[in-house]
């Protein structure tokens, strides 16, 4: 099974089509922070890394009259349960293995509960907690971490370091990508 790799993520036109309404920006910076908090933690970076760039893939339009209406969009909110399906499919469409879309796409389901009728604080697993506190770490209130600016040409670049660690980890720890 090959390694699918984070620039590869980024350069798909299905990425861009749905991060751009979210913020590359932010899931670049909650990527770096997952990869830091997993290495700590002995979180599988591979998982963590890929969760975190695609967790909030299933953001979609939540302009009201041409003005952001968090609380309206707060409402209605699926982007955890479209974004584990998005992901999904997006992951199995570049080659990824069985396995690790599965273990990513639960983890973007679970990286927030917000949409959620009950809270699941104390269960989640090491990987979906890594996912959660990253993206929390790197939120601002009102939702405006989704409005900072990160070109592709960026991200890619800092996406580009992240991938040569998973490479090196990849020929010392074979199972990495599992
Ligand atoms: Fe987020």
């Amino acid at each position: 099974m090959k390694q699918v790799l984070l620039t590869e993520i980024i350069k798909h036109k299905i990425t861009q089509k749905y991060l751009k309404r979210s913020g590359v920006h932010h899931a670049v910076l909650t990527t770096e922070r997952a990869v830091e908090l997993a290495k700590q933690s002995g979180v599988n970076i591979n998982l963590a890394a890929k969760a975190a760039l695609l967790h909030d893939i299933g953001h979609y339009e939540w302009y009201k009259d041409g003005k952001w209406d968090y609380q309206e969009y707060r409402k209605h909110d699926i982007h955890a349960i479209k974004g584990a399906e998005r992901a999904h499919k997006l992951l199995v469409r570049l080659g990824e293995d069985p396995q690790t879309a599965k273990e990513i796409s639960i983890a973007i389901l679970l990286h927030t509960d917000s949409y959620l009728p009950f809270s699941i604080e104390n269960m989640r697993s090491p990987l979906h907690e890594v996912v959660y506190k990253a993206d929390e770490m790197e939120e601002l209130p009102g939702g405006q971490h989704h409005y900072k600016y990160m070109s592709i040409e960026e991200a890619e670049i800092r996406l580009r370091q992240i991938d040569e660690l998973l490479l090196k980890e990849l020929e010392t720890k074979p199972s990495i990508s599992q």
